[in-house]
Order: structure tokens, then sequence, then C-alpha cells
């Protein structure tokens, strides 16, 4: 049987990440503080997967999920649009190289401010998220005298059983529009045909998808409605599928995760076969997790009746994931044995929080004040949900 696929691992006992098997014992010499490490390696490997896997389909990546300039100029490199929500993203973008057309500019709550930025720039597109939206771009449009690309955000009802934070596809969550808002939404466009370009439908169903079926239903119900307003207003030729495919944290298995974007674009091509459309997909998570992993060092171990803890330098002012959705990452020693045998640990950071904890209850060596742990797949939505509570510095971020 052959090896399976790792990003991760042991090789002779030291911890070592990417195809290249890149040694992360190199960093602990100058540390200073947590550090992100990255592996662009990674990156190219996992978009080039997702490339392949969908050919025809343009990828616009959701640089919410990191949105380092390495990481985007990368991205860039290998033929990426980007899914952007902010004045500060677009930025960003424009920085790192990406044309206005490679943009497309999603989020809840667009000001006027940022609708001037993306039409003064003439981004790809607008993805709308509601009727007032769509009303406050075509004012702005005017007084400007420019046209937009818009796209509807959808939103079709539909549970892909993931965390309740990170699920957007129900009529309880606050984003895309439901089907009944289509009416009018039809007649500000055409009150506005001067300054709006109808191009098409969107949806995001949500983060961390491991069961597809959701995501199939959503396309069975949009299909339809696309072929429908595709009558009435041909300059729509657009199906923006969304993000949101999910990896597995806790067991490490590449090779499913492959199966399962398989799966996806297996999905996607069977349901809008034959649509005359450009399809769009904006990954974030599954490209860019594991090309990341966060390198902290244990300050005390603390034992009580209960529980041993390993208290380090970081925690959920660097990582939040474990804290907001109590999300697993798993963690690693920098050697892969002691003789000492494996003890349970809580891995938990320096704030002043009970919550504030990285993981609980992990089988790790023995450990010693001053030992160093790395934090796997903290590349997408680690480092960009950092904040400063308590005055704590922030972590570092290195390319290997
Ligand atoms: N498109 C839109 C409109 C989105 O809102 C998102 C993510 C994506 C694409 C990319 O989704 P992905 O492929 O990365 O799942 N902080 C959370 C995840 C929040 C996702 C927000 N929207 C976490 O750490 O799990």
């Amino acid at each position: 049987m052959s090896k399976a696929k790792l990003y991760l691992q042991y090789e002779k006992q030291k911890l070592v990440l990417g195809p290249q098997k890149k040694a992360l014992f190199s960093l602990v010499s100058n540390y200073q503080r947590p550090t992100y490490v990255y592996d662009l390696d990674i990156l190219k490997e996992r978009v080039q997967i997702f490339q392949k896997a969908l050919p025809g389909v343009q990828v616009y990546y959701a640089m919410k999920a990191n949105s380092h300039p390495q990481v985007l100029q990368c991205l860039h490199s290998l033929g990426c649009g980007l899914d952007v929500v902010s004045g500060g993203e677009i930025r960003r973008a424009q920085e790192c190289g990406f044309k206005p057309q490679a943009l497309i500019y999603s989020g809840v709550g667009k000001t006027h401010k940022e609708i001037r930025q993306t039409l003064e720039m003439g981004l790809e597109q607008i993805n709308v998220e509601s009727i007032p939206e769509l009303r406050r771009i075509a004012k702005i449009a005017k007084e400007m005298n420019k046209k937009t690309n818009v796209v509807f955000r959808l939103n079709p009802d539909v549970d892909i059983e993931t965390h309740p934070y990170i699920a957007t596809g129900l009529h309880n969550n606050k984003f895309g529009m439901a089907f009944t808002d289509l009416p009018e939404l039809k007649t500000v466009l055409k009150e506005n045909s001067e300054c709006l370009i109808f191009k098409g439908v969107s949806l995001h169903l949500g983060s961390q998808m491991h069961n597809l079926s959701g995501f199939r239903d959503a396309l069975k119900l949009l299909r339809p409605v696309y072929e429908d307003l595709q009558k009435e207003f041909p300059s729509c030729d657009t199906f923006d599928v969304g993000g949101g495919l999910g990896i597995f944290y806790d067991t490490q298995e590449i090779e499913a995760e492959e199966k399962l974007l398989q799966d996806y674009a297996n999905i996607v091509f069977t349901e809008l076969k034959g649509l005359r459309a450009k399809i769009q997909t904006e990954p974030g998570r599954w490209l860019v997790a594991h090309a990341g992993v966060l390198l902290t060092q244990v300050q005390y171990l603390k034992k009580t009746s209960v529980k041993n803890f390993a208290i380090v330098d970081t925690g959920m002012h660097h990582l939040l994931r474990p804290t907001l959705y109590g999300a697993h990452h798993r963690v690693w020693t920098l050697n892969e044995k002691s003789e000492n045998g494996t003890k349970k640990y809580d891995v938990v950071g320096p704030i002043c929080e009970s919550g504030d904890f990285l993981a609980s209850d992990r089988d790790l060596s023995e450990l010693q004040e001053g030992d160093f742990l790395v934090i796997g797949d903290v590349g997408a939505y680690g480092f960009v949900m950092r904040s400063d509570y308590n005055l704590q510095d922030p972590p570092e971020e290195v390319f290997l």
C-alpha cells in the first residue's frame, strides 16, 4: 500500500512541512515570539489540484482566509482572481498586482465609500446581498455616470450541516436574497438599465462543507431560476457557485479531501451541464489551510487536581478558531518521541479567559518548560482573525 499523503509529518523523528519536507526545527534558534510559518509549495499544489478538478471554472480565491501579500502574489501567478469583501481587501489586492477585472466584490455591508471605490476602479462584478444594496449601487453609479456588472447572491435556505456561526445558506442567516425578492430586484434592474448590467447568480452556503448533498440541492434550485433570468436579461452569463469546501482537520486525510473536491466538481458539472454560463468558484480554506502552522513555546507546565496545562505564549488572540467554533487543530511536538512516554495536556494561552485554549485533552510526549509546539493547519482563518486583546504582541509570519 502506498503511504498516505501528509503535509505535516515526522521525518527521522523531526517535524517537517510540505512536499519538500522542510524542517521546522531550524526556526527555533532565532525564536522571538509565536510565529505563523507558511509553505508556498503546499499552496501551489492545492491550487493546481483544485484547478485541474474544475477545468474551465474560474477560481476567485476568498482572500479573507489569508491575505498575506506573498500568498496573494502566489495565487496571482497561478491565474486566480480574488473574492474581496472590503475596501482594505481591494487595496491589498491592487498592491499585489491584481487587475480590477480579476476581483469579485462580496459582503453584506458594503458602504457608500466602498461602492464608490469599486465603481471608480471598475471591478469585474458586485455580488449583491440585498434589495437596498442594489438600490444603493444604482444610485451611486448614476451619480458617478458609471456602469457596473451585478450578480445576485441567492439564499436557497439549504442546510450544509456545519457550525452555526459559519452556515450562510439558511433563511435565518443574514446572507443572500430569497427567491421571493426576485420580482422587486428585476424592477430595480429595469429602472436602472443605464447603469446596472445584470450578469447572473451566486451562492455561498457556508464554510467547512463535508456533506455535499445540500450543495447539490442548492444548484438544483438555482438552475431554473438562472435560466428564467437569462430569458429576461440576455446579459446574464455568470453562475458563481461560492466557496466552502471543507478539509479534515482532525484526521489529516489529504486523499479524502481530494476525493471530496472530485465529488464537488462532479456536482458542479452534472447540475450545471449544458447551461450557458461562465462558472466561478470562491474557495478559501481548501487552498490555504494546510499551508500554514503556528509555532509556539511552552512557558509553564501547571498541574491541577484534574488537568495538566501547558501554558504557551500564543492563544485565542493569535488563533481564534478553537475558542470561537470549538475547532480542532492538531498539536505536534517538534520531535517525534520522548523516552518518557506521553501525557494528556490542555494547551492554553496567556489570555485572561477560560475560553483561551488551543487544544484540550491531547496526548503529547511529556513536555518541559521551553519546549516548542506546532499547531497544524492554520493557514486559513488564522493570522487574519488575530486581535491584540490584553495588548498582547502580534504573532510573526515567515515563509519557509
Ligand atoms: N465566498 C464567500 C462569499 C464567503 O463568505 C466565504 C467565507 C468564502 C467564499 C470562502 O469560504 P471557504 O472556502 O474558505 O470555506 N472564520 C471561519 C470561516 C468563515 C468563512 C467566511 N466566509 C473559520 O475559521 O472556519
